[in-house]
């Protein structure tokens, strides 16, 4: 439609302004996203930056939400296009916060047709032996409560629309017992995964809802930072690069309604997956 093609095309100017590129009509008729709109919860820095940044250049309405407002503005600062993204701050452990971040969303956002969940932490001490009771509780309350609150926030817009997409990044730690990730995490991350893919089974068949799951093996993002032993630079080059993830959410997000990715593994190369 005419009204769509301006506002691609205005969306994509306002995008490679100052870039020095010629603009591209081809481009702009090819936006997959144009008149959607996604929250990324964790859209402050790694896999929901870079996630952030590529669904608006496919011309989706884009909010970032996370605990560190700075982080989220650094985000935003990200996408000189149209529409600027807009930020929030939510801690998703937190039942209320949630509740509030979906009521904010409803009055100066809008619906969200995407929901992008990239919001996890892990701790550095995660051994069994290691690991202290209330980091046990921040990693399920985080990684596994936090996104079954915002699932539950979502889903009932979604429902009522006959539309929407989840995606969820769990972890391959998600789907195999990892010394690496440690056991509060792995756990967590079991129950994220076990959460999409009940959940999918439910509002995909009833609702036509699409709950993904991505399961990122090692990618180079802050939460490295937590690591017991420090990761070094040589190794950061050679795993997966946010933009990698990024890459898989957007194909996931840019399906037609009758295309359901309900998981996907992404792993660096040279990383064991058995
Ligand atoms: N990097 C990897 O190797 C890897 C591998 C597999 C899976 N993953 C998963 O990928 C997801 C994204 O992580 P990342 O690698 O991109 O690391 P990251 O850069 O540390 O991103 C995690 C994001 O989650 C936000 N967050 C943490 N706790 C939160 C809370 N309670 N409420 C709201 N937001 C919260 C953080 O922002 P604030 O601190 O400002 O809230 C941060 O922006 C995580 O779920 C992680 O477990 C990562």
């Amino acid at each position: 439609m005419r009204h769509t093609f301006v506002a691609r095309r205005h969306a994509l100017q306002q995008a490679e302004h100052g870039t020095g590129k010629p603009f591209d009509e081809n481009k702009a008729l090819a936006m997959k996203l144009s008149g959607k709109s996604a929250l990324v919860l964790g859209g402050g820095t790694g896999i929901g930056r870079a996630a952030a940044v590529s669904l608006a250049r496919e011309g989706c309405r884009v909010a970032v939400a996370g605990r560190r407002e700075e982080k989220l503005q650094e985000t935003a600062r990200q996408w000189t296009g149209e529409p600027p993204m807009v930020t929030h701050t939510v801690d998703v452990g937190d039942r209320q916060d949630v509740e509030a971040l979906f009521a904010w969303l409803a009055e100066n956002f809008g619906p969200v047709d995407i929901m992008v969940n990239s919001a996890g932490v892990n701790v550095s001490q995660r051994t069994m032996a290691d690991l202290r009771p209330e980091d046990w509780e921040k990693l399920l309350r985080i990684n596994a409560s936090g996104a079954y609150y915002c699932m539950h926030a979502v889903l009932p817009q979604m429902r009522e629309r006959g539309d929407g997409v989840i995606i969820n990044v769990s972890s391959i730690a998600g789907k195999r017992a990892s010394l690496l990730g440690g056991v509060g995490y792995s756990a967590a991350k079991f129950a994220m995964t076990a959460l999409g893919m009940t959940a999918s089974l439910e509002d995909g068949p009833q609702h036509g809802i699409r709950i993904s799951t991505v399961c990122p093996g090692e990618v180079n993002t802050p939460i490295l930072e937590n690591r017991p032993v420090p990761v070094s630079d040589e190794h950061k080059a050679r795993i997966l690069q946010p933009e990698d993830v990024a890459e898989a959410i957007l194909l996931i997000a840019t399906l037609p309604p009758r295309a359901h990715i309900p998981e996907l593994i992404i792993k660096p190369t040279h990383q064991e997956y058995a």
